[in-house]
Formats: structure tokens, C-alpha cells, sequence
């Protein structure tokens, strides 16, 4: 249980401010995960908190309680902040520490960066001087922590100048660079159920795996956001985070224990073996006609690689990854497809292979596709699969990704923090595939991707599980 706590939001009348934070900071009360919060948010639109806050209750899940909502409503404070203004930051520190003093608080606080990353550095050395946050030994009983959403840099260069901006101020146990993929539920799981299912982890191996897919497929456009988008694209935006992160977590080694910085070591150590072998890129129609997206723009809209992890477990495993927007269905899934087994013993030859899927979105779901006789006196085989459906069990109690996440900050857990050798691996990868100037081709709104991403499939010897 934490008691007096202080959020403070820079860029609080965005979207994600109003789409994931307020209902995440909400669902920390109503399920009481967190006692007497203050929320000081500011942003450069003249607005209020009452009106930010009216806009953000509809993305609340399933009905509201109203004493838990009443009481982020009362608990929080907004001030006009422009973020290269001084005075403006200290406004915003006095702002909190009159409301932190009036309550009694003992100056625990979470500053969330809630913009582009390319402000990150500017918005730490104006909350340090400001006086918003301050660098703490971690033995203080007073607890201050800052932090950054995803893409943390747009390469391996702005990447390292950030983070040696950020670590002349902090301490690195007060830095959190997050990624919410890292908090979503089965995400969270993932290493528990390799390690802790003895029928999975002995087969977890080039002997019995014959490739990995990892799929980030959305139906969305770039929506309002295409000046951000626009100068990162897919690569930067899902592939050098989420998707590598899952990738990480699917071929780590098994750690000593399942958190903190136990987890953070085997991530970090296997981003360092993976590399690319072949991609493709595509770019929806009509993507240039997008909100503050430039005429003629070569950003990729979808991605397609196949990359390796060079190791001696998994040697000789493709891992497959695609993701893309405007593409025809919403899922985040990962197949692991198994080897055939030898069919010199049964009819059906080759044999088909068997699947653990693990579904993170819509639903949070894993199956596990086995071989059974079909019913009769046939030999004829059928595919039987066992399903569970976790989101579907818990739905009451599952926390969004981003209530998980600013749960984990506040109790200082650290395995949801990315370590900054992660980051630096995943934007050396990132950097060398973007630098071979992969193929871009268009493809239509709502298909499965251009029409070359099958030939692709084909030249590798594989198939999209679908
Ligand atoms: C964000 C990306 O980090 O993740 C978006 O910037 C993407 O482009 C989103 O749509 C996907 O996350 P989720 O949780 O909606 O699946």
C-alpha cells in the first residue's frame, strides 16, 4: 500500500494522458492500489482539469465508481505549462508542493513524460531545476521517479544523447523507460509460463521449434497522429519496442528470479544475438493524404522480417516478424510453430505441426493445437486445439497495460523499466535495417499487406499462421 503520492503529468491534455493515464490513475483508487493521490498535470492548451477529465471518463472500462472518480477529480490540479519556459516549471513545483503540503504528502513522485521523446531531455532538465524531481540515493525513504514512454530516441545516437542528459540528473533506479506491452497481463506472463510448465521448457529449443511468428497487426490509420508517425514509421515505432521486447521475452534464457532487474539481464543479453536476415516494407494507400504526414512521404506503414537469434539454442529458428496499420484485422499474437514429428508410424504424412499461440490482443488467450484421430474408424487426422481464454476468466479484474504499468512504478518494480542496453541493442538492429533501405511497397487498406509480402513468405519456405 503507498500512501500520498504525487503524479505529475507533463503533456496532460493529450491523447494519452486523456485516453490511458486519467482511467489508469483512476483504476489505481478504485481498486485501491493506491491511497490519498494527487495528480498536478500540465500542458500548453488552455484548458482545465475539470475538462480533461470529462473527456477522459469515456475511456474508462465497463462502469465507473463513482467515489474513485469523484476522488481523481477533486485530487487533481492543471496549469498551463510550456515546456521551455522556466517560470512555467516552477509555477508547476509550487503548484504541487502547496497541494502535497495542505495533504501532508511526503513528496513520493511519479513525473510521467506523457509527449514525444524528443522533449524527454528538455522536460528532465526543466522539472531537476524546477525543483519537480531530484536525485535521490535509492536507501531515501522518499521515493522520485521519472518516466518515458517508448521510442526512447529515433536511433542508436539521439538515443545515447538522451539518456546522458537524463543520467546527469537521475539515478537510474529513478528512470523508467517504459514500454506497455511489458505490463499487458499474458505479456507479464509470458516468462512464468515457460518457466514454471516443465512441458514447455525442455522443448523451448531449435531441436523442437521450427520457427517463431510475431504478429502486431492493426486496423487502424495513423489516425491524428501523423506528424509523430510520420518520422518514425513502423520500425521505430513497434518493432524497435513491443515487438522486440516480445521477442526477447519468448528467447531469453531463464533468469534467476522473476523480476526486477533478474528478468532486465536475460532481455537485455538476448536483443545483443538477434539479426536480421531479409525484410520488406509497405506503405498503405493513401497514407500521404494523412494529417501532417509530408507529400511524397517513404515512411513505412508495415514491416516485415525475418531475423535470427544467434545462440546455441535457438540456431537454425527463424523468427518472423510483421506488423503493420490499416492492415484488415486488429491481433497481437505469437505462434510458435513445432517441428513435425516423424510420420513413418502413421498415414498421414507429413504430419502436422503442432502450435502454442499466445493471443495478447483483442483477447489475452493461449491455445495449444494438437494432433487427434478424427472420431470414427478413420486414421484420418484433425487438429484439436485447447484454448484458454485468460482475459475472458479475469475480466473484472484484468488492469489495463498502462494501471499495471504506473503500479509497478509505484511500487518500484523495476523488470517494467527497459534497460538502457536493451534499448542500445534493439536501435543498433533497427538502425542496420533501416540503413539497407528495404523494398517499399503499397498495399490496400484492409488487406493482409502488399501483394510482395507472400512472395516473401514463399522464399523463406514458411506460411503465416493465421
Ligand atoms: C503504441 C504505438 O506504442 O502502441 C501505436 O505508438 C500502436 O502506433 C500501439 O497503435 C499499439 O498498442 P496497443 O496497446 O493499442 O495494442
Amino acid at each position: 500500500m503507498n500512501k500520498g503520492i504525487t503524479v505529475i503529468i507533463l503533456g496532460a491534455s493529450g491523447d494519452l494522458s486523456k485516453k490511458k493515464l486519467f482511467p489508469a490513475l483512476y483504476t489505481l483508487l478504485a481498486q485501491e492500489r493506491v491511497h490519498d493521490m494527487l495528480v498536478v498535470g500540465g500542458a500548453i492548451e488552455d484548458t482545465t482539469s475539470a475538462a480533461i477529465l470529462a473527456d477522459s471518463k469515456q475511456y474508462v472500462a465497463g462502469p465507473v465508481q463513482e467515489p474513485a472518480w469523484d476522488s481523481l477529480v477533486k485530487n487533481t490540479y492543471y496549469q498551463r505549462l510550456d515546456f521551455s519556459s522556466a517560470a512555467d516549471f516552477k509555477a508547476l513545483a509550487r503548484l504541487a508542493e502547496k497541494e502535497e503540503k495542505k495533504r501532508g504528502f511526503p513528496g513520493n513522485r511519479l513525473v510521467y513524460c506523457a509527449c514525444a521523446p524528443t522533449f524527454f531531455c528538455q522536460l528532465t532538465e526543466q522539472s531537476a531545476a524546477a525543483g519537480l524531481i531530484r536525485k535521490l540515493d535509492e536507501k531515501e525513504t522518499v521515493w522520485q521517479r521519472m518516466v518515458y514512454e517508448k521510442p526512447f530516441g529515433h536511433d542508436l545516437a539521439s538515443a545515447h544523447t538522451m539518456n546522458t542528459c537524463i543520467q546527469k540528473l537521475l539515478d537510474e533506479h529513478q528512470v523508467y523507460r517504459i514500454d506497455h506491452f511489458l505490463t499487458k497481463d499474458l505479456v507479464s506472463n509470458l516468462a512464468l509460463i515457460r518457466f514454471s510448465n516443465c512441458i514447455f521448457e525442455p522443448l523451448w529449443n531449435n531441436r523442437y521449434i521450427d520457427n517463431v511468428q510475431i504478429i502486431l497487426s492493426e486496423q487502424d490509420s495513423v489516425e491524428r497522429r501523423g506528424l509523430y508517425y510520420d518520422k518514425y514509421g513502423a520500425l521505430r515505432d513497434v518493432v524497435q519496442n513491443h515487438m522486440l521486447e516480445l521477442l526477447a521475452l519468448i528467447a531469453m534464457e531463464a533468469p534467476e528470479k522473476l523480476e526486477g532487474d533478474f528478468i532486465r539481464v536475460r532481455r537485455a543479453r538476448v536483443l545483443e544475438q538477434v539479426h536480421f536476415v531479409d525484410g520488406l516494407l509497405g506503405q498503405y494507400e493513401g497514407y500521404c493524404n494523412e494529417g501532417s504526414v509530408a507529400p511524397g512521404s517513404t515512411t513505412e506503414t508495415f514491416a516485415e522480417l525475418y531475423l535470427t537469434v544467434d545462440n546455441p539454442r535457438w540456431t537454425g529458428v527463424p523468427f518472423y516478424l510483421k506488423t503493420g496499420k490499416c492492415l484488415n484485422k486488429r491481433e497481437t499474437v505469437i505462434h510458435i510453430k513445432f517441428k513435425q514429428v516423424d510420420c513413418l508410424l502413421t498415414k498421414n504424412c507429413p504430419s502436422e505441426s503442432n502450435y502454442l499461440t499466445i493471443r495478447i490482443s483483442p483477447e489475452e488467450s493461449f491455445m495449444l493445437t494438437l494432433n487427434a484421430r478424427k472420431p470414427g474408424h478413420s486414421m484420418e487426422w484433425i487438429p484439436m486445439t485447447l484454448e484458454y481464454c485468460h482475459s475472458c476468466d479475469y475480466k473484472q479484474s484484468m488492469p489495463t497495460a498502462h494501471a499495471a504499468l504506473l503500479d509497478a512504478v509505484i511500487h518500484g518494480e523495476q523488470s517494467v523499466s527497459v534497460r538502457f542496453d536493451e534499448i542500445e541493442s534493439c536501435w543498433k538492429l533497427i538502425d542496420a535495417i533501416r540503413a539497407k533501405q528495404l523494398p517499399l511497397y503499397t498495399y490496400a487498406k484492409g488487406s493482409t499487406g502488399p501483394k510482395e509480402a507472400q512472395q516473401f513468405a514463399r522464399k523463406h519456405g514458411f506460411r503465416w499462421r493465421s
